[in-house]
């Protein structure tokens, strides 16, 4: 597993000019193939083969802890760009349910994970895929069924019903910032490090 630097890019010397598309659909496009890896993940497999035990799940939340903590500055950084203070609000909740979660398997929340510094295109390209993974964690809440008969342990997953909601808005939020920027560069680039670091966090928890 290849690890991330803040300053990675996508492919070297790649440019991405802005489309007529939305900018959220090009930035889809932009992080296909690297999304789809993930999903072939040991434990992201395991889980949708309903086999991953509980010890291996605490260390997938570790992993998930690292990863919103160390991002967490830049996310508030893109929403500040953004003037989306209900997406920075959400944010934070986000990670408290991760915490109660960690907690429920008896996994203990280690200190602040290493910040990774991000501003302007770059940290909302990284909130994009923040953001876009409460999508897939709906999924992932509904194969835990095997693991947890309630709703403790997975409510990180579970998210908020307003999650919908909030990504609708961000991508209109997002359509309208991309259409002031010369090219989407700095938003794949930043998508792509969000996307890149999960990887590196779960190899590092594995
Ligand atoms: C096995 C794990 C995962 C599964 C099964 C999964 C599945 C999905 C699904 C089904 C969607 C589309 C939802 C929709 O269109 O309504 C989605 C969207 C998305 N996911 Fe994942 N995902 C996983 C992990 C992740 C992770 C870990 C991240 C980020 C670190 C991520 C980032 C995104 C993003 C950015 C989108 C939005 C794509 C768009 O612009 O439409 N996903 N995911």
């Amino acid at each position: 597993m290849e690890t991330i630097t803040p300053t990675d890019r996508p492919t070297a010397a790649t440019r991405f000019p802005r489309g007529p598309a939305s900018t959220r659909l090009e930035l889809r496009a932009a992080t296909a193939a690297v999304h789809e890896r993930l999903h072939h993940l040991p434990a992201f497999a395991a889980i949708a083969e309903g086999r991953l035990g509980v010890a291996a799940y605490g260390r997938l939340l570790l992993a998930l802890h690292d990863f919103h903590g160390s991002l967490a500055g830049a996310a508030d950084a893109a929403c500040a760009v953004l003037g989306a203070d209900a997406l920075r609000a959400a944010g934070a909740r986000r990670r408290e349910l991760l915490r109660a979660d960690l907690e429920a398997v008896g996994a203990s929340a280690p200190g602040g994970a290493e910040p990774i510094a991000l501003g302007g295109a770059r940290a909302v390209g990284c909130l994009y895929t923040i953001l876009g993974s409460t999508l897939g964690g709906k999924l992932i809440h509904r194969q835990l069924d095997y693991l947890f008969a309630g709703a403790a342990g997975r409510r990180f997953f579970a998210g908020a019903p307003d999650d919908g909601a909030r990504w609708r808005d961000f991508g209109i939020r997002l359509d309208a910032y991309g259409r002031g920027l010369d090219d989407l560069t700095g938003l794949v680039e930043g998508a792509h490090v969000a996307f890149r670091h999960f990887a590196a966090c779960v190899e590092r928890h594995s």
